[in-house]
């Protein structure tokens, strides 16, 4: 089961990179925002979190359920925001319209970052 959970950690930290590598790539961009990325890497995080916490528990890690409930939080906004640009990008919406969508994904996802380490 151990292998599983650090099989699941990988696919956190590829979620992770989907979606803070664009967002510092085109952080001073005003278009071609690679929103698609940030979609699919906020279903990962959310997917190997939960995977994660669901092992946490047989596996008896110790983990502070205050800090995992916030993170749940704001991963919910970055997803929240990933969807919303994702929709617009795909129903041909102009850069401008997806921009903070793109920022607000990618900013939520460094605060989760940030949080996850020094918390
Ligand atoms: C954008 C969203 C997220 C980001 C950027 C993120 C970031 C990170 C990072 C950098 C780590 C490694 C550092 C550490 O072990 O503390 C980590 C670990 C972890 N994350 Fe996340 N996370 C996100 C969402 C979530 C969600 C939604 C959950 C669960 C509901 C979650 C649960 C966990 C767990 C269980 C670990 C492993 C902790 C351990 O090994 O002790 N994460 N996350």
């Amino acid at each position: 089961m151990d292998i599983a959970f650090s099989i699941l950690l990988v696919g956190h930290f590829i979620g992770l990179a989907a979606i803070v590598g664009p967002f510092l790539l085109q952080m001073r961009a005003n278009e071609n925002f690679a929103i698609t990325s940030m979609f699919y890497g906020a279903i990962t995080q959310l997917v190997t979190g939960i995977g994660m916490m669901g092992l946490a528990e047989p596996l008896d890690r110790d983990i502070d359920y205050v800090k995992i409930a916030v993170k749940l939080v704001i991963a919910i906004g970055v997803f929240a925001a990933a969807l919303l640009g994702w929709m617009r990008a795909r129903k041909g919406a102009n850069d401008r319209d997806i921009k903070p969508f793109f920022h607000a994904a990618g900013g939520l996802a460094l605060v989760n970052v940030i949080l996850a380490v020094f918390w």
